[in-house]
């Protein structure tokens, strides 16, 4: 999609609303993938990196400070190879939660509190000290994200 029609489509769309689960209203964004490279060239990238599978950089400088994000949606929460994880996202990989759009909305708008709902735990937090503030933001992220490499 070029970069005027996303501005074009998007606001009418951010006010879409759907019911979702046991009655929560949850917002659905018409997400854009090309926004969401963007946010997260300026955003992710001092803890974050892009590998592929065999090696190569495609985005970041090589922080290591979070996981490597490449492939997220197909692989389950916490089991980026070679990264040591908090306590809790090790917790949460142990019951094999694979990322969807809802599930990265919430997490990267609140880590912590994330956390300790999926775990049932006051205590629980993620080692990730950052917050994307609006969640169309995180949509578009999670746009983005999930079409790379497939
Ligand atoms: C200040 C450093 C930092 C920044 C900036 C940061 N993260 Fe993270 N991120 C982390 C750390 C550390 C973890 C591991 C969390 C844990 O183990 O509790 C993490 C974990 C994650 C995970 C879970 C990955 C998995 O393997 O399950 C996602 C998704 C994520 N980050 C997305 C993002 C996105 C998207 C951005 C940019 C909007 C971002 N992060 C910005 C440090 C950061």
């Amino acid at each position: 999609m070029s970069g005027l029609m996303s501005k074009l489509v998007r606001p009418a769309a951010l006010f879409a609303m759907t019911m979702m689960g046991a009655g929560v209203a949850a917002p659905v964004f018409a997400a854009d993938p090309e926004a969401g490279a963007r946010s997260f060239a300026r955003q992710c990238t001092s803890c974050h990196v892009l590998r592929d599978d065999g090696g190569r950089m495609l985005v970041g400088t090589g922080a290591r400070t979070g996981p490597n994000l490449f492939g997220l949606a197909r692989r389950p929460a916490g089991t980026a190879e070679g990264f040591v994880y908090s306590t809790a996202m090790q917790q949460l990989a142990a019951r094999t939660m694979l990322w969807d759009e809802p599930s990265f909305v919430a997490f990267v708008t609140g880590p912590g509190p994330f956390l300790q709902q999926r775990l049932s735990d006051r205590r629980a937090n993620s080692r990730m000290a950052f917050v994307v503030s609006n969640p169309a933001d995180a949509a578009d992220l999670w746009a983005y994200l999930s079409g790379l490499g497939n």
